[in-house]
Formats: C-alpha cells, sequence, structure tokens
C-alpha cells in the first residue's frame, strides 16, 4: 500500500475502510407530527424566540422524511458505503417512555430497508440531542430515571430494528448536552446551572452503558459505540516565557484536557472521572451508585470520532483579558487564558482550519485504548456556499478542508492508529441547532424553498476519494 505525501503519491486508507456520510434526526427529518411523533426539547427551545438565529426551527428542515429515497438514491449515487443518521426517540416513544409508536419504527425499517437495497450499511446514532419533551418535564437528563428510559427505548429499537444496523452509536456529543445545553444555556433545554449539567455528565455516561447493554442484549453481534466530541489542546509556544508560568499552563493543558475530552471519553474507556477536572463539571459522588463506573466502561466495539477544531491556551490574565478572542477559562486560578490564534484560516463558523489537531488526537486515542477501532463519525465544515449561474456549488474551500483533513487520516493510518471509517458531516446542508440554516455543511445543497438537492463539487471530490480508497496528494 503507498502511502506517502513526498513522492505525490494518493494516500491510500486501510482495506474495507467505511466511506460514509452523517445526519442527525432533527436536523434533516422535519414532519415533526407525522405518524405519531410527540414533542422533543428541540421542537420547544427552537420555538423559543430568541434561542435559533432567524427564529427558524427543525418542522420542516430538508424534509428527509418523505424524501429518504431520494437521500439514499444520493448516497449510492456518490458510492458511498455507509450512512449515519439519528434515530429520533420521540418518534418511537412520543412520550419518552411507556406508550412504544409503531408508525416511528416502521419509518426507520423503510428507511433501513431503502438503504440496504441500495447496498448502504447503517450506523444509527439512538441519541442525537431531541429528547423527548415529556421526559425533559420529569427531569431530562439532571434525572437518574432518563439513563434507564434510554436504555428500554435503545432495546426495543435494536429488537426491531437489530437485523438491519451494523453499528449502533449511543450518544452522539454528551459534552455538547451537557455544556451547551445546561451549563451555558446555548442548546436545549437551554439551562445555566453547573450543578445541574454535572448531574447529567452522569446520566448520560451512564445511559450509554445501560443502553449499549440493552443493545448487545436484543441485537447480538451489533457493533455498538459512543461518539464524542474530541480535540486536541494546544499551548501557545511562547507562553511560558510570560508570567514565567510554565507549570500553569502544563496545569492548565491537564484541565483542559480533562475538561474538553477526559470528561467523557475517561468513563468510557478506564471507569473514573479524569483526574484533573475542574470540580465544578465532575458529578458528585452521591450519584454515582455501585456499578455505574463499571456499567459506563463495558467494553465498546469502536470509537465514534467527531473533530473540527483544536483548543488553545496561553499565558494571561483572565480577570484583564487582553483581546476579545481571549477567555478565561473553567477550573483555572489566574495566569490562562483560551484563545484563538490569529492568523489562522477558519470556516464560517469561526473555526480554525487545522488538519493536523485530527491527526495528533487520532494518534492519542490509539495510544489511550490500543487496538479499539477508531471511525471518525463527523468531521467537515460549513462555507458561503450559492448556486451560481450555471446551477452549480462550487464548493472548493470544502474540498481543501476535506482533503487536508483526510491525508491527516491517511497519515494517521499508515503511522498505526485502527481507523475503520469516515462519515463526512454532512450529506445535506442542514438545520445547524442554533444557527439555524444560516450554516451549510452538506456536501450537496439544498435549496429550502424547493427542497430541491443539488450536490456540490465536494460531492464529487469525495466520491472519487471514497472510489479510489485514497486520497490524491
Ligand atoms: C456536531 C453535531 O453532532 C452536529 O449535529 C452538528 O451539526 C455538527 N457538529 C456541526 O456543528
Amino acid at each position: 500500500m503507498s502511502n506517502v505525501t513526498s513522492s505525490g503519491e494518493p494516500l491510500a486508507f486501510p482495506a474495507g475502510f467505511t466511506w460514509g456520510a452523517a445526519t442527525a434526526a432533527y436536523q434533516i427529518e422535519g414532519a415533526v407530527n407525522a405518524d405519531g411523533r410527540g414533542p422533543s426539547v428541540w421542537d420547544t427551545f427552537s420555538r423559543t424566540p430568541g434561542k435559533v438565529r432567524g427564529g427558524d426551527t427543525g418542522d420542516i428542515a430538508c424534509d428527509s422524511y418523505h424524501r429518504y429515497p431520494e437521500d439514499a438514491d444520493l448516497l449510492r449515487s456518490l458510492g458511498l458505503s455507509g450512512y449515519r443518521f439519528s434515530i429520533s426517540w420521540p418518534r418511537i416513544f412520543p412520550d419518552g417512555a411507556g406508550q412504544l409508536n409503531q408508525a416511528g419504527l416502521d419509518y426507520y425499517k423503510s428507511l433501513l430497508d431503502t438503504l440496504g437495497e441500495r447496498g448502504i450499511s447503517a450506523a444509527a446514532t439512538l441519541f442525537h440531542w431531541d429528547l423527548p419533551q415529556a421526559l425533559q418535564d420529569r427531569g431530562g437528563w439532571a434525572s437518574r430515571d432518563t439513563a434507564y428510559r434510554f436504555a428500554d427505548y435503545a432495546g426495543v429499537v435494536a429488537e426491531a430494528l437489530g437485523d438491519r444496523i451494523i453499528r449502533w452509536i449511543t450518544l452522539n456529543e454528551p459534552l455538547v448536552v451537557a455544556h451547551n445545553g445546561h451549563r451555558i444555556g446555548v442548546h436545549a433545554p437551554g439551562l445555566t446551572d453547573d450543578a445541574v449539567a454535572a448531574a447529567v455528565t452522569h446520566h448520560l455516561l451512564l445511559g450509554h452503558g445501560l443502553g449499549a447493554a440493552a443493545v448487545r442484549a436484543a441485537a447480538p453481534g451489533a457493533e455498538v459505540g459512543i461518539t464524542l466530541n474530541l480535540t486536541p489542546v494546544r499551548v501557545a509556544a511562547d507562553g511560558s516565557a510570560l508570567n514565567g508560568s510554565a507549570q500553569a499552563l502544563e496545569r492548565a493543558r491537564l484541565v483542559a484536557d480533562a475538561t474538553h475530552n477526559g470528561i467523557f471519553l475517561e468513563p468510557v474507556l478506564f471507569g473514573s472521572y479524569p483526574e484533573h477536572a475542574p470540580a465544578a463539571i465532575v458529578p458528585p459522588a452521591e450519584l454515582i451508585k455501585d456499578g455505574d463506573l463499571e456499567t459506563i466502561s463495558a467494553p465498546i466495539d469502536f470509537l465514534g470520532v467527531n473533530y473540527y477544531q483544536p483548543e488553545h491556551l496561553r499565558a494571561g490574565d483572565p480577570d484583564n483579558l487582553l483581546r476579545n478572542e481571549e477567555r478565561p477559562m473553567a477550573g483555572i486560578d489566574g495566569h490562562v487564558v483560551n484563545y484563538s490564534p490569529e492568523g489562522m484560516e477558519r470556516t464560517p463558523m469561526g473555526w480554525l482550519i487545522d488538519p493536523d489537531g485530527l491527526y495528533e488526537l487520532l494518534m492519542r486515542l490509539s495510544a489511550d485504548a490500543p487496538g479499539l477501532p477508531l471511525y471518525i463519525t463527523e468531521n467537515g465544515c460549513a462555507a458561503e456556499d450559492y448556486v451560481d449561474p450555471n446551477g452549480e456549488v462550487n464548493d472548493l474551500e470544502r474540498i481543501k478542508f476535506l482533503h487536508l483533513h483526510l491525508a491527516a487520516v491517511a497519515r494517521a493510518a499508515s503511522d498505526g492508529a485502527r481507523l475503520a471509517g469516515y462519515y463526512v458531516w454532512s450529506l445535506l446542508d442542514n438545520f445547524e441547532w442554533s444557527y439555524g440554516y444560516q450554516k451549510r455543511f452538506g456536501i450537496v445543497y439544498v435549496d429550502f424553498a424547493t427542497q430541491r438537492r443539488i450536490p456540490k463539487a465536494s460531492s464529487a471530490f469525495f466520491a472519487r476519494v471514497a472510489s479510489d480508497n485514497a486520497v490524491p496528494p
């Protein structure tokens, strides 16, 4: 296998690598009142004035609930072998628990049959943020009961769909649910309470462990894992010179790593909360019952990695931020701040473009969890996409972004990381949470007025990489 950059040869991926695209139910399905679906926390949140840009909601989204055959055709026409989508809990249990809605299960059966007919393997996420509102009304993830209800739901879905799904992802980015949803309130359910966020952290993890066990019991042989948003933490090279604070910076690096990565990764991989996590984010001991950490750390078959950008730290004064891109860092007393380096390219989200960060992350995960298969379950970028007078969307920035990041993945594979697949975020432009429809992440453009899908130039690039199983030099 040729896998070199310097000679100008393509960088090859391992044999059997899964090439896929990812979506999530609330972001693409629409049809929020169809066939007995109950409301989710995102219906409530998006309808609350001021929470989502432009007042956008997922009411219609990409209408994929009705247009899934067309979307499956798109996947096939791109030659992709995998589709990562999520199952909407409130379609299956409109009240979160109790009465099953058979029509919800039937919808996913049809979707899965449609994928199967096109030779596309399914990776299903069981929780991509759309908690049934009825469960939120009973405390949501702050309540331990939600973890048990999640396991019930996971078992029912695995029983019904286990023969059609090869890869199960319990939770998507639980850190974002805990932090954005319960600590800073920019996502549903919009709470701003550190103690609640810490409880949510533990109950999400418990839900993962119980849900994984329920899937395994109902669908023996299933591959089960979790998707975490992970990031390398960088310390400014000149930082130690400022304030002579090399030790403070190193301590900050450990705290930041625990905050961004370890808080979910370590319980899952090692059965313990990270030593360096700030007290405010660690679940209190009274919530952690005997056996919880064993349940949470039961072996997984793969780790799903969502990567967008690294975190940066430097010496600074949290009480006197020098530049407006500096932010105080939780859990660090003095002399260290988060910042966003100048002079680096960014996407329209303001996120740094840093493919080396993905390489570093993958190598680090391979060291932390030797032999555990890694899937990139999300990577991609927003871009200022528009349909040109020829009816084309020439998203050259996205092609460049994907090219650099795919090369980083191939490099990590060639350096020993056990990489099994890559799902681009996203198949379609969709509802980008609090940003609404303004941020487009798709490799396929969606004209939301007509629901017309227009494959962007990046989709042809990605299709070519998938068919070659190699990224061009
Ligand atoms: C992570 C989330 O899982 C997904 O829902 C979101 O759209 C992308 N990142 C882009 O922000």
